[in-house]
């Protein structure tokens, strides 16, 4: 069987690490799909195009490979922020579809994390978790995430940048943050990594347990 499992939520509600987590545990691979927008922000800008620019948009998205995912520039929050931006554009979601539904595809099977994967990437997921938590837990997460990497980015901007991308993303019209109908749903506000994971875990037995 090829196990598809898709985790959507906002930023910093810990999808990341889950997704990675749990696709250590089956064995099969993972695609963090914030960074293949975050390398199109980047490509955009690196030649000297406008984010909201949609022929550049699209030609940064068409020309993504895996090796640019690598870049560690891709994680600050400068970097999601712009993401967000160019992730408005319907040509450049179209661009990026093919990418991620090979991956999908693949021997195996995929975890995939993102906004939209349960909705339009993989709507016929096996397993769809929808992740969240409080906007104050996010913040405080990607505050120790930055300190740790030395970076002097303060609570408050992380918290507005927080806000800021969830109004932008729930609030575009293409493929929009939103749970499937069929999503699990996970509020990780209350817990450490372990215990996500664990309930993660036991919402994906039992929903494999069904099928
Ligand atoms: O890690 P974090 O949750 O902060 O962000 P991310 O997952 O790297 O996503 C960065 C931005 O890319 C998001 O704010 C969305 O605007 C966009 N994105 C999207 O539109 N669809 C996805 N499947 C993944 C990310």
């Amino acid at each position: 069987m090829t196990l598809i499992i898709a985790i959507d939520g906002p930023a910093a509600s810990g999808k990341g690490t889950l997704a990675r987590r749990i696709a250590e545990h089956f064995g099969i691979a993972w695609l963090d799909t914030g960074l293949l927008y975050r390398a199109v922000a980047r490509d955009v800008l690196a030649n000297g195009g406008d984010l909201e620019d949609v022929c550049a948009g699209e030609a940064a998205a068409r020309a993504v490979v895996a090796q640019s995912l690598t870049d560690p520039a891709l994680r600050g929050p400068r970097a999601g922020d712009a993401a967000s931006i160019v992730a408005k554009i319907p040509q450049v979601r179209a661009a990026l579809l093919d990418y991620q539904r090979t991956f999908a595809g693949q021997e195996g099977g995929a975890v995939l994390d993102g906004r939209d994967i349960g909705t339009v990437v993989c709507p016929s997921a096996h397993v769809k978790i929808f992740v969240t938590a409080s906007d104050e837990a996010r913040a405080r997460r990607r505050y120790l995430e930055h300190q740790a990497r030395g970076e002097g980015v303060t609570y408050d901007d992380l918290l507005a940048d927080i806000r800021r991308r969830d109004a932008r993303d729930s609030g575009r019209a293409a493929a929009p943050m939103l749970a499937a109908r069929d999503a699990l749903h996970l509020d990780t506000t209350e817990l450490d990594p372990d215990q996500a994971f664990d309930a993660a875990m036991q919402l994906i037995e039992t929903k494999l347990g069904g099928i």
